[in-house]
C-alpha cells in the first residue's frame, strides 16, 4: 500500500444490528478509537438502511471520526421502484459510501455486472463513493481462472467510467469461497488478484489513476489476519463482515499497524 492511498477498514454489518444496537456499537467503537487511529486509517461502517439516521445523529452530534454508508443503492434516482433506496436519499443522510455488487446481492437478487455498473454510476451521480465488489467462486478458483474471471468482472463493472469516476470509486475483491467460511485467501493469493486488478487499471486508465484507487480485500478477514493482508502492496483495506460485528475486534483491525510482525 502506498502513501497516497489511505487505508480503509470498512465493516459490512450485512443484515445485523437494529438501530438501538447500531448506536451502542458505534459508541463503543468511538470510545476506543483515538485521533491517531483515524489519522492512520479511515474507519467506515456500512449499516442496514434502517440504522443510518441513528448513526448519522450520533456521529454528527458527537463529532465522531467514523464514516458511514449503505450496503446497496438503487440504480434509479427516484420513481416507482418499491422498496428501493436512492443515492440522493443516502447522500441527504450524510452517507459517504455505498457498496455495489456484493456477492450476496449477486446471488440472492440476480444482480449482474451491468446492474453493478449502473448502481456504481448512480452512487457517483450523488457524490457517494461506490465500493464495487467482485470475486470468483470456489469452482473458478479451483480451475485457476480467478485472475481472468475477476478482470472480466471489473471491466464490465467499470464500463464507460471516466478517469475521474474511477478515482472516485473503491474496489473490493471478495472471493466468494472466503466469505463467511473462515477460509481466508492467503495474503499471496489476495495480492495476486489485487495486483492484476491494479495492472488492468493502469492499462484502462493511467498509472496515476491506478495508483490512486483503493482496492480492499474481503473474506473472513479478522484481527488475527488483518496485518498480514494489509502488508500486501496492492491491498489498501478490508471489507469485513462477521468480525465487524464485534466492536472490539473491529477496532483491533483498524489498528492492524500496531500488530504487524
Ligand atoms: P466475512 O468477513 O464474514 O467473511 O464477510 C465478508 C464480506 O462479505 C464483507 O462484505
Amino acid at each position: 500500500m502506498t502513501e497516497s492511498r489511505k487505508p480503509l477498514m470498512a465493516g459490512n454489518w450485512k443484515m445485523n444490528l437494529n438501530h438501538f444496537e447500531a448506536t451502542a456499537h458505534v459508541q463503543r467503537m468511538a470510545f476506543a478509537l483515538t485521533a491517531e487511529d483515524y489519522e492512520a486509517c479511515e474507519v467506515l461502517v456500512l449499516t442496514p438502511f434502517t440504522d443510518i439516521r441513528s448513526v448519522q445523529v450520533l456521529i454528527e452530534g458527537d463529532k465522531i471520526g467514523i464514516k458511514y454508508g449503505a450496503q446497496d443503492v438503487s440504480e434509479h434516482d427516484s420513481g416507482a421502484y418499491t422498496g428501493e433506496v436512492s443515492g440522493s436519499m443516502l447522500a441527504k443522510l450524510g452517507c459517504g459510501y455505498a457498496v455495489v455488487g456484493h456477492s450476496e446481492r449477486r446471488q440472492y437478487h440476480g444482480e449482474d455486472n451491468s446492474t453493478v455498473n449502473r448502481k456504481a454510476l448512480a452512487a457517483l451521480r450523488h457524490s457517494l463513493t461506490p465500493i464495487i465488489a467482485f470475486g470468483e467462486s470456489l469452482q473458478i478458483r479451483e480451475s485457476g481462472e480467478q485472475v481472468a474471471f475477476v478482470l472480466g468482472q471489473v471491466e464490465q463493472c467499470l464500463a464507460g467510467f471516466t478517469d475521474e469516476q474511477a478515482r472516485a470509486s473503491v474496489l473490493a475483491y471478495e472471493p466468494i469461497w472466503a466469505i463467511g467460511t473462515g477460509l481466508t485467501a492467503s495474503p499471496e493469493d489476495a495480492q495476486e488478484v489485487c495486483a492484476a486488478v491494479r495492472e488492468w487499471l493502469v492499462e484502462r486508465f493511467s498509472a496515476e489513476t491506478a495508483a490512486a484507487i483503493r482496492i480492499l480485500y474481503g473474506g473472513s478477514m479478522k484481527a488475527a489476519n488483518a496485518a498480514e493482508l494489509m502488508a500486501q502492496p496492492d491491498i489498501d483495506g478490508g471489507l469485513v463482515g462477521g468480525a465487524s460485528l464485534d466492536p472490539d475486534e473491529f477496532v483491533t483491525m483498524v489498528r492492524y499497524r500496531l500488530h504487524a510482525s
